[in-house]
């Protein structure tokens, strides 16, 4: 595991995105794997920046998201396809074509994962995997649990989830109950993982993954067993990985 330790979120940003820019000058072509939620939304600005100073293209790149919930329409402000059009792909030269969020069908959620996961093995392997961290230790939406899956698949998502979530919605009862995720298999196959954490509420977890044993009770623990994770941790989220 290699750990950068940032000190300001500028910092954050500029470490996150360049990674990226960096893949994406050396392999435009780049398998991107991208997460939603609020920790990356700052790497993707300054993504955003750089490909106006026209240092980065994404002309040829494809871009496969971790996860979408069940019963939004795909243009509903909260889902992740909106979000990933709004902080990133409309203000870069993406063909949104090749950009890939799973569907998040309310009527065939178990054929949409099903066909995700065919795009996913036809895609080869993802390059780059960008992942942000649940309070509870899920990465996508692989939540705590007994059992994980490798494959794309339909998931309940837990309270605590759909609280952290609420804050997006009006009420909680508007936060679906169900998701789509990329499975623990598509995301360990990744040739890179860059996984980010910011804030003191992440510190717990984060040294509980990367520290403590290997559990399907912590999901992001597994990515103890990949050979080449980067993981951008601001002050407060590395308090207690020391
Ligand atoms: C989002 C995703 C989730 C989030 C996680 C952290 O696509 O897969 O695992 O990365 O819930 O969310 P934030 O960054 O909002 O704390």
């Amino acid at each position: 595991l290699n750990i950068i330790r940032v000190t300001s979120d500028e910092q954050f940003n500029e470490v996150g995105a360049s990674i990226i820019a960096s893949l994406l000058q050396t392999n435009p072509r780049a398998n991107l794997g991208l997460a939603t939620g609020s920790t990356p939304v700052g790497v993707y600005n300054k993504l955003v920046e750089l490909y106006k100073e026209g240092s980065v293209s994404f002309a040829q790149a494809h871009s496969y998201n971790l996860d979408e919930y069940i019963g939004l329409p795909s243009d509903h402000p909260e889902s992740y396809r909106r979000f990933m059009n709004d902080k990133l792909f409309n203000h870069v030269d993406i063909n949104l074509e090749n950009t890939h969020v799973p569907s998040g069908s309310k009527e065939h959620p178990e054929q949409a994962a099903k066909e995700y996961n065919q795009l996913l093995d036809a895609a080869g392997q993802i390059d780059l995997q960008i992942l942000g961290l649940g309070h509870n230790g899920h990465i996508g939406f692989n939540e705590p649990a007994t059992e994980l899956h490798a494959a794309t698949h339909v998931v309940e998502l837990e309270e605590d989830t759909r609280q952290a979530n609420a804050r997006f919605f009006d009420h909680i009862d508007q936060v679906p109950t169900h998701a789509v995720t990329m499975g623990m298999g598509s995301i360990l196959k990744s040739k890179q993982i860059v996984l980010l954490a910011k804030g003191e509420s992440k510190a717990e977890i984060l040294a509980r993954a990367l520290m403590g044993p290997l559990t399907t009770q912590c999901p992001a623990s597994m990515l103890q067993t990949h050979p080449n994770v980067v993981v951008i941790v601001d002050q407060a989220a590395g308090e207690l990985l020391k």
